[in-house]
């Protein structure tokens, strides 16, 4: 088991990646706490976990809000007495370029996304300082490191993510805290349809068109995500800090060449 007996804080974790991750990381022996704007879907997330014997508490939490951050930080104390790893995940997106993007949607995906972060990294450290270290895993996106048509506010907020989660890997580096962030490619998780941009079903079409952007042909899965992230949380990863890791089939390593000039 990579992370026996830790306590893993993990936001967005009713939907997609984080909840895939919570359910990882219990597989893995940590004791997980489940935060998400909608208290139903981390409720289920939770009950998943406990219901197939790992140890699981869910909260309600909106990651814009300072004073929600700091309580789900102080329950998450209260239940488990220590963070060992804090995944900020919850993410929102709007598809418009800077023109077509109103202020309430900048507002709102640089809240979720950026700010998100910040107010989590900010009332967990000092727990993960009195507890002798942590590991923090920001999740970004491919669209924090390449340009993206029509992502204006979340590209800005997701390439905050990378550069802020290396400024804390400095940081706190002396007092044992690791902090990446990771840099997903177009994952099958319902987030266009819980961000009210597609019609419920219309995600089948969607899918197959962005396969193809990915050298390796296809989207990435929650499951193969969550792999990585139970890896860059545990000991296994001990060395490695301050990066941003992709995930994302090679979409990074040159996305733009042709398919016919890479075999695929
Ligand atoms: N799916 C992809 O293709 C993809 C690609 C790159 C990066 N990402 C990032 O991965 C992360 C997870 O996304 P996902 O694809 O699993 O999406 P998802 O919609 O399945 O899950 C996101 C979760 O965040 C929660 N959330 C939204 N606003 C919140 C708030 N204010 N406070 C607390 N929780 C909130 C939602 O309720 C939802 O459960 C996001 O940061 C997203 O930007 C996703």
């Amino acid at each position: 088991m990579l992370l026996k007996d830790k306590v893993a804080l993990i936001t967005g974790a009713g939907s997609g990646i984080g909840r895939a991750s919570a359910i990882r990381f219990a597989q893995e022996g940590a004791k997980v706490v489940a935060a998400d704007l909608r208290p139903e879907s981390a409720a289920n997330t939770a009950s998943e976990i406990g219901n197939a014997g790992g140890t699981a508490k869910s909260l309600a939490v909106d990651v814009r809000n300072g004073t929600e951050v700091e309580r789900m930080v102080n329950e998450t104390m209260r239940a488990f007495g220590r963070i060992d790893i804090l995944f900020n995940n919850a993410g929102v997106f709007v598809p418009k370029n800077v023109v077509e993007t109103t202020e309430e949607e900048w507002d709102w995906v640089v809240d979720v996304c950026l700010k998100g972060v910040f107010f989590g990294c900010k009332y967990a450290i000092p727990h993960m300082i009195k507890g002798g270290g942590g590991v923090i895993i920001n999740t970004a996106s491919g669209a924090g490191i390449e340009g993206v048509p029509r992502l204006g506010a979340y590209q800005a907020a997701k390439g905050g993510v990378v550069i802020m989660s290396k400024g804390i890997a400095l940081d706190f580096a002396r007092d044992k805290i690791r902090c990446v962030s990771i840099c997903p490619g177009v994952i099958e998780t319902p987030i266009a349809e819980n961000c009210n941009q597609i019609p419920a079903g219309a995600s089948p079409a969607m899918w197959s068109r962005s396969g193809m952007m990915h050298p390796l042909g296809r989207n990435g899965k929650p499951e193969e995500v969550a792999a990585l992230a139970a890896f860059l949380a545990s000991e296994q990863a001990g060395f490695i800090t301050g990066v941003a890791v992709p995930i994302d089939g090679g979409f990074n390593a040159g996305a733009w060449f042709p398919p016919e000039l890479r075999n695929s």
